[in-house]
C-alpha cells in the first residue's frame, strides 16, 4: 500500500484531486469510481476548481458509484444520487447517461443488486476508485462481518453506520436502514484504489488497517489482496499510526 501522509484535510483534497486529473487527462474515456461522504467532498470540490480552470475534461469519462440507500430516489435530498449530482456531476461536463449508481427504489431489489454487477462488467471496472473508510472499517456500505466475496447487494446498516449518517437526516428514525453496496470481490475489480481519511474520528480506523490483520471483521483489511492502494490521510487520521513511527 502507498501511503501519503498530509498536514491537512484540503492537502489530501488536493492530492486525491491531482490522481484523479491525472488519470482523465491520460485517458479521457476513463472510469471513475466514486464515493460519498463527508471525506470525499473536499476531493470533488477541488476536481470542480480543476475543470473550471481547464485541467481536465469530463465528456467522455464514464463514473460508477458504490452504493446507494434503499428507498432514497433521485428526488430524495439524502439519497446518494442527489448528492452526486449537487457535490460534482452538476459542475463538470459530465454526460448524466454515463454516470451510474445503483436504484435504491427498484421494486426488485435482488434483481437491481444482479443489475448493477452486470453495468460493472459492461461499464467498468474502474481504472481507479475512490474510497472513504467507516470508524468501524467499512468500505462502501460493506460492514464489518460482510464476506470479502460479495458482489452488489443489499445490507443492513450497522446501527453505528447509521448513527454516524444521522446528522444528514432529521432524526435517526429517518436514515434508511437498508442499502444496497458494490460487495467487496466488486471493489476489489477496480484497477487502482485511493483510499481517503481525514480527521482524528479515523484514526483508530487507519491505525488497525495498517496494524491488524485481514479480517472480515475489518471490511477496509481486503484493501491489502489489492496490489495497487494508494492510502491519503491527513496527519490527524494517522496520529496513532504515527505515533509508534
Ligand atoms: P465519511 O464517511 O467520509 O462521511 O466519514 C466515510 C464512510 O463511512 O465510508
Amino acid at each position: 500500500m502507498n501511503i501519503i501522509v498530509t498536514e491537512t484535510k484540503e492537502q489530501l483534497s488536493e492530492q486525491a484531486c491531482s490522481i484523479f486529473e491525472a488519470q482523465v487527462k491520460a485517458d479521457p474515456e476513463s472510469v471513475l469510481g466514486l464515493a460519498t461522504g463527508s471525506t470525499p467532498l473536499g476531493t470533488y470540490e477541488k476536481l470542480i476548481e480543476g475543470y473550471k480552470k481547464g485541467n481536465a475534461d469530463y465528456q467522455r469519462v464514464k463514473t460508477l458509484n458504490l452504493d446507494e440507500y434503499v428507498g432514497l430516489g433521485p428526488d430524495h435530498p439524502e439519497s446518494y444520487r442527489t448528492f452526486m449530482e449537487e457535490n460534482l456531476f452538476g459542475h463538470l461536463n459530465i454526460d448524466a447517461a454515463n454516470t451510474y449508481i445503483p436504484d435504491g427504489t427498484a421494486d426488485d431489489l435482488e434483481k437491481e443488486c444482479l443489475r448493477y454487477e452486470e453495468v460493472i462488467e459492461k461499464v467498468g471496472p474502474p481504472d481507479i476508485q475512490l474510497l472513504g473508510i467507516g470508524e468501524n472499517g467499512h468500505i462502501g456500505f460493506n460492514e464489518p462481518g460482510s464476506s470479502f466475496d460479495t458482489p452488489t447487494h443489499i445490507v443492513e446498516l450497522a446501527a453505528s453506520t447509521r448513527e454516524a449518517n444521522a446528522r444528514f437526516f432529521p432524526s435517526i428514525e429517518d436514515v434508511p436502514k437498508q442499502a444496497v453496496t458494490m460487495g467487496i470481490r466488486s471493489i476489489l475489480k477496480s484497477k487502482r484504489i485511493v483510499l481517503i481519511a481525514s480527521g482524528e474520528r479515523k484514526a483508530r480506523a487507519i491505525e488497525r488497517l495498517l496494524a491488524g490483520e485481514i479480517d472480515e471483521a475489518f471490511p477496509a483489511s481486503a484493501l491489502k489482496n489489492h496490489d495497487d492502494v494508494t492510502l491519503i490521510v491527513d496527519r490527524n487520521a494517522y496520529q496513532f499510526v504515527d505515533g509508534k513511527g
